[in-house]
């Protein structure tokens, strides 16, 4: 076998960095679109649900000539069409993804985003949903980064209360630490403490993947962290079992950025 200078043995090495950041770039994009296939059966059933609404309007609309009535049918048809719009657009950004770049967000504002995705899912599945947002603190992040982070987290708290149960979504800001909390709580059925410490490794898992193949492969957790990580804040867990669990996600908080700041407004870049 002919040995390699230096040189050659330097340039391979970078040629195979970049193929790995590559392949980690396709990796947690591949992982993103799975969280959306999970999703596919409540937002299909949304979807009948606005349909239904706007089938039988439209048909009462057509039926009736006082202006009353049109106009009330009008206004269902108007407002299950934008229902819809709001799911597509949401459903859209989230598959694409948005590059690597970080900009200060109102963390209230990435979960709300994620919940509007997850909101049917969750009721499909006879859990409960309520939001406590105390403060809305602001942070560098990258905005479908921290949302997939969240929905994994969310999809993985629903699957844990079979047969249903609450969660609680919190976002609050840590004065002493600086630091932007969002707090995710489940009345599942909690993580055995042999099993705590290994959650987050790559392939680890308890699942079997369903009927449409879903769901199992250990990834979610893990990207949740390598993601964390990389925005330089916390992930934590505590878990009883029979009682529920609670991820904690810490970022480090920044100022809100103020109205003028082109950075924050999609509006403003566009034009
Ligand atoms: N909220 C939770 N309640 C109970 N157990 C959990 C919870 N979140 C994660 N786990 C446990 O951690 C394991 C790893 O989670 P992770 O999201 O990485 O993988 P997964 O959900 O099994 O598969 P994937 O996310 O790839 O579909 C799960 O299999 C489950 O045992
Ligand atoms: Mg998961």
């Amino acid at each position: 076998m002919s040995s390699m200078t230096d040189q050659q043995l330097e340039s391979r090495i970078q040629e195979l960095e970049a193929q790995l950041s590559q392949l980690q770039q396709q990796l947690v994009q591949a992982q993103r679109l799975s969280s959306v296939g999970a999703l596919a059966s409540s937002i299909t059933h949304e979807f009948n649900n606005i349909l239904t609404t706007v089938i039988n309007y439209s048909k009462m609309g057509l039926r009736h000539k006082d202006v009353a009535t049109r106009e009330k049918a009008f206004n269902k048809i108007l407002t299950a069409g934008q229902r819809a719009s709001k799911i597509t657009t949401g459903m859209l950004s989230y598959s694409r993804g948005k590059g690597e770049r970080r900009e200060p967000h109102d963390l209230v504002n990435l979960v709300e985003d994620v919940l509007v995705l997850v909101e049917k899912d969750l009721q499909m599945h006879r859990v409960k949903l309520q939001t406590d947002f105390l403060d809305h603190p602001f942070a560098e992040v990258n905005a479908s980064q921290i949302q997939q982070v969240l929905m994994n987290l969310i999809i993985n708290a629903r699957q844990a209360m079979d047969g249903g149960g609450r969660l609680f979504i919190t976002v609050r800001s840590n004065e002493e630490s600086g630091m932007g909390e969002i707090a995710i709580r489940d009345t599942g059925q909690g993580i055995p403490a042999d099993k705590l410490p290994k959650i987050f490794a790559p392939f680890f898992s308890t699942k079997t993947a369903d009927e449409q193949g879903q769901g199992g492969t250990g990834l979610g957790l893990a990207l949740c962290r390598d993601i964390i990580e990389a925005h330089k804040g916390r992930i934590r867990v505590e878990s009883a079992v029979g009682h529920g669990t609670t991820f904690t996600l810490k970022f480090p908080r920044v100022e809100k950025p103020s109205a003028t700041n082109p950075a924050n407004s999609s509006m403003q870049k566009a034009g």
